[in-house]
């Protein structure tokens, strides 16, 4: 249990093992599932719930804080990580309502089998007094759901966003030390969760831009007492503006594409390039998303197995795809045996990118001169490209 302020007390969990999030996401530094008591005159709200996995130390925080009567829960979220504490809190505190909008009621309905009546629905805009303290509802969608909305506490300036501006990070300070290690981690789970939605999310910091601001309490990671820093951060991410890199990620089976891939990224960089370069086997992919946050291009580089594209590769392409980067150009190198569709099932698979595929180069067997001059032009192209754009003077 940590403690905001007077009568606002942080309750959730520091989950400092957990190293994957739904079965796809690496936790390099564990994550956290905040959920906040705040103590009004009159009424007393949990802001989220934890994981059900830590159901036991939120309760046990509860009870350290002398919560013996709970009014509202506020669920800002349906996904679980968040809401799956709710049906045990409820069994504690039965007379306690779950406060939260209409399409998250019928989410948390259907997900956790929360009975109708246990439900305040709430508008956006809309306020709840708790006596001396005053929660409003912003709805703020596609934060990474559908359903997400935040709530801001008018008296002590604090806005509760729930994942937005969250980092998986467990730390035992409550807030923000090392900015450093903070903007890492909270650049890695903006690329892996809430990049896909960018146009939302902008939309959401316009919104929330009117809001005097002196707290972020997110639902992972540490809270931000100078919420200016993430909230500038956030602008970056979300901007259209690209960088002078290159997201280069690649497998070979033989060698053929990695003597490619080795030529090709030298290519680059002699033209003043920044690479970014990954080996697809094992490779952490929450770094892999990141370095897509702001890079201009994306090149894939893959061998050919029986006439398609090396799964590992068709993997990272189904996974850019998912995330949309902003990237403006993309292509691909590889190598054949004796054929394939290599090329096609790999451009096929990334219809969400608004790119400009660059020609790709295909070597038959082991690269030689011609596929070296080959793997030139393509830099100098990607190079002519980024100059097109304005990141290189
Ligand atoms: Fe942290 Fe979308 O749950």
């Amino acid at each position: 249990m940590r403690k905001l302020k007077d009568n606002i007390l942080e309750v959730g969990a520091i989950d400092w093992d957990r190293r994957l999030f739904d079965q796809l996401i690496p936790l390099p530094d564990g994550t956290s599932y905040n959920a906040y008591i705040i103590k009004g005159s009159e009424k007393t709200v949990l802001i989220d719930t934890v994981d059900p996995t830590k159901t036991e130390v939120l309760i046990e925080n509860l009870i350290k804080a002398g919560v013996d009567k709970l009014d509202y829960i506020v669920s800002h979220h349906a996904e679980q990580d968040h809401s799956g504490s709710i049906p045990d809190i409820l069994t504690i505190y039965p007379q306690a309502k779950v406060v939260t909008n209409p399409k998250c009621k019928q989410m948390l309905i259907d997900l956790l089998c929360i009975e109708q009546e246990s439900f305040i629905a709430v508008e956006d805009g809309q306020t709840i007094s708790l006596g001396d303290k005053t929660l409003q509802f912003i709805y703020v969608p596609w934060v990474h759901w559908p359903e997400t909305f935040a709530t801001y506490l008018k008296e002590d300036k604090i806005l509760f966003p729930c994942d937005f501006f969250g980092s998986h990070l467990a730390a035992g300070n409550l807030f923000v030390e090392d900015k450093a290690t903070v903007y890492e981690a909270a650049k890695r789970y903006y690329a892996e969760i809430m990049m896909p939605f960018r146009s939302n999310i902008k939309k959401n910091l316009e919104k929330i831009s009117g809001l005097d601001i002196e707290i972020i309490a997110p639902s992972h990671g540490p809270v931000y007492n100078e919420p200016q820093f993430i909230i500038d951060a956030y602008k970056d991410w979300v901007s259209d503006n690209v960088k002078n890199e290159v997201v280069f990620a690649y497998v070979s089976m033989h060698h053929s594409t990695a003597k490619m891939a080795e030529y090709f990224v030298d290519a680059l960089i002699e033209r003043g390039i920044t690479v970014k370069q990954f080996d697809l086997v094992g490779v952490d992919i929450g770094r892999l998303a990141m370095s897509l946050v702001d890079a201009a291009t994306v090149v894939i580089g893959s061998p050919t197995v029986l006439t398609g594209a090396h799964p590992v590769a068709a993997y990272a392409a189904i996974l850019a795809n998912a995330l949309r980067p902003k990237a403006r150009f993309a292509s691909i190198i590889g190598s054949f045996g004796w054929g394939g569709k290599m090329v096609e099932q790999l451009t096929g698979l990334l219809p969400n990118l608004k790119v400009e595929i660059i020609e790709p180069v295909i070597a038959k067997g082991y690269p030689k001169q011609e596929d070296f001059t080959a793997l030139d032009n393509l830099a100098d192209k990607i190079y002519q490209a980024h100059k097109s754009t304005g990141i290189i003077s």
